[in-house]
């Protein structure tokens, strides 16, 4: 299964050929490694005299360079390019694309996950399919192979009506080496219009260098571009659709950052899709759970008296709410613990059936990577919540779940919080069913709502302009600020603060909100703002309520992130942004997000590198 979006994908039909229709698929899978990837390959038809051809490798498009060197002259006909970020099945040259159907008349580069792979994976091979990679994608190329039948574009269309899931391909054939054929669901694809040549891409930065006029693909579309003719779009009930050519307005750069300032802002604002691909295929329309990553390890989970959560950073932070989440769904003891100095106690002891949940986003951290290795060696089993398929924390834990996410690439995690947060939900439940532990009253609240989260998230990201005017108060002459939460939302203090701290340069200090009376306190005055997380209808309200009117009495200013519709606080505090109210362990999702644009907003108003800050690497490879 390949990850929404995050591969790229190019396709070319028109005159050019040899060392020149090289350099432009090379060209174009480079101006989408910004969006990460580990493995990359091209494939083209030539005149249709011989079976399609495929140069693809483990690596970076400087790889795949080297292995076309002295075969660029051959590259003619029909050609299709990807860069693949794995979700599924390791980084290697097997599972990169482009695949090719059994008789090589068929290649196909695509974006997506297709949900009813094993269905499929099972009647190719029932009927004498031979299949080379672990990859869903690869599926596609058998099926187009065994439907093709005079009309590659039919053939297209009905091998998708078997397919589940959504995608975005580049389809070409060895018989019609005039054409490329492309499909679309959700994942992004469009056409770049050329003057006697057409592209196909998955981002226009792929042919942005060679023309600006642009069609976009809908959804639920498909059709053809070939050099004799203009390209045909059609929905998959055969019906004709009108292709709009539009002039591309926009830079390279900006195309990178899909029109966004910085990464960090598109990650932020990209937080209902990515946490939409952490659910996919994971949280079932029954209410139950799969995670194929814990299939191997349900003795040891149905055996599990105690959790320990070696992270760093953010993922530390995420971790804390695994923490709770563990205790209160599972009901088994836990603690989320900082890698490095669980790394390097002296001795450490734990219960006999202890587990571990190492979070990491990049999967590279020093520190988490020497806890695993604790652990291990002391004969527990560790399980991974990582966002890098194929990174070391993937590759050492005993087993674990992806975020899929799709890379992060500010050096400032945001996405990849949210994402942990869920998984841990959706971990917890998984054991929970797996136990016997039967549903309790709330649950089905807490799935409908876990469905809908994010639609919740992106109505918290629509107010990045109304937090943006609140940082514009609060971006000069406000040295130091407190960020406070209680019981789940105390984790989410802790972020917050990270969150300003490293992109803003500003001091800040998250804690429990219970402790600024024994001595944190000491320091308000009305050059100390204070952030306080505060949903309404839990039994801490009223105890946080006290707590600001402590801090107000001390001439503090208060900024809350609250639940909508809670007037009450507004006339408490200072400043106050409006989040939905949700079940109790979901906040965290939601009241993280004003507090990952508030730090955005006031870094950029600071005028530092919001995604490259100073001092900083996005993977502390390091101990
Ligand atoms: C978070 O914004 C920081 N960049 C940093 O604390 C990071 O979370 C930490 O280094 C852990 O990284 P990991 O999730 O890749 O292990």
């Amino acid at each position: 299964m390949e990850g929404e979006e995050v591969c790229g994908i190019v396709a070319y039909v028109g005159p050019r050929r040899g060392a020149e229709l090289t350099t432009l698929l090379v060209g174009g899978l480079s101006r989408v490694e910004y969006r990460g990837y580990d493995s990359a390959g091209v494939a083209w038809t030539g005149d249709g005299s011989h079976p399609i051809m495929v140069v693809k490798c483990q690596g970076k498009i400087a790889d795949l360079e080297e292995g076309l060197e002295g075969i660029e002259n051959r590259l003619s006909g029909a050609a299709i390019g990807h860069t693949r970020w794995a979700t599924h099945g390791d980084p290697n040259e097997t599972n990169a694309h482009p695949h090719r159907s059994c008789r090589r008349h068929v290649a196909v580069v695509h974006n997506g996950i297709i949900e009813n792979e094993d269905l499929i994976r099972r009647a190719l091979r029932d009927r004498g399919h031979v299949l080379q990679s672990e990859t869903d994608s690869e599926l596609l190329a058998h099926l187009i192979g065994e439907f093709l039948n005079g009309d590659p574009l039919e053939a297209v269309r009905t091998a998708l009506e078997t397919v589940q899931g959504d995608f975005a391909l580049a389809v070409i054939f060895r018989d019609y080496p005039d054409r490329v054929i492309f499909a679309r669901r959700e994942s992004p694809l469009c056409i770049g219009v050329g003057d006697g040549e057409y592209w196909v891409a998955s981002d226009p930065a792929s042919f942005m260098e060679h023309t600006r006029k642009i069609i976009d693909i809908g959804e639920d579309q498909l059709g053809v571009i070939s050099a004799s003719a203009d390209p045909v779009i059609v929905d998959f009930g055969n019906v004709p659709v009108t292709a709009k050519i539009e002039e591309i307005d926009w830079d390279i750069e900006e195309a990178e950052k899909d029109g966004y300032e910085h990464f960090m802002l598109k990650e932020i604002c990209r937080q209902p899709a990515s946490l939409t691909d952490s659910m996919r295929g994971r949280l079932l329309p029954e209410g139950g759970v799969h995670l194929g990553g814990l299939l191997d390890h349900r003795d040891v989970l149905q055996d599990m008296q105690y959790c320990v959560l070696p992270a760093a950073g953010t993922s530390l932070f995420a971790s804390m709410v695994g923490e709770i989440l563990i205790e209160e769904i599972v009901g088994v003891p836990a603690v989320a613990r900082n890698a490095a100095e669980l790394a390097n106690r002296q001795h450490l002891v734990f219960p006999r059936n202890t587990v571990f949940w190492a979070a990491s986003q990049s999967g590279g951290t020093a520190d988490t990577l020497s806890a695993i290795r604790r652990a291990q060696a002391l004969g527990h089993r560790v399980f991974g919540l990582c966002n890098v398929v194929g990174s070391p924390v993937s590759r050492e834990t005993d087993g674990g779940v992806h975020l899929h996410a799709g890379p992060e690439i500010g050096v400032a995690s945001t996405k990849a919080f949210t994402s942990q947060v869920l998984l841990f939900q959706l971990i917890c439940l998984y054991i929970r069913r797996l136990r016997g532990q039967e549903d309790l009253p709330w649950m089905g609240r807490y799935l409908e709502e876990m469905r809908r989260i994010p639609k919740l998230a992106a109505g918290v990201v629509a107010q990045s302009d109304l937090i943006r005017s609140l940082a514009e108060r609060f971006y000069q002459g406000y040295p130091s600020f407190y960020f406070l939460g209680r019981g789940i939302l105390y984790p989410v203090a802790m972020e917050g603060a990270l969150k300003l701290k490293e992109i803003s340069y500003l001091h800040a200090e998250g804690y429990p909100m219970a402790e600024m009376k024994h001595g944190p306190i000491a320091l308000i005055d009305e050059r100390f703002p204070t952030v306080v997380l505060v949903p309404q209808g839990d039994d801490h309200y009223e105890k946080i309520v006290a707590n600001i009117r402590e801090i107000k009495a001390r001439k503090g200013i208060v900024i809350a992130v609250a639940s909508q519709g809670d007037d009450r606080i507004a006339e408490i505090v200072d400043e106050v942004i409006y989040v939905p109210r949700v079940t109790y362990y979901l906040l965290p999702i939601l009241y993280v997000i004003p507090l990952q644009l508030f730090a955005y907003h006031m870094a950029v108003l600071r005028g530092c590198n919001v995604d490259q800050p100073r001092n900083l690497a996005k993977s502390v490879t390091v101990s």
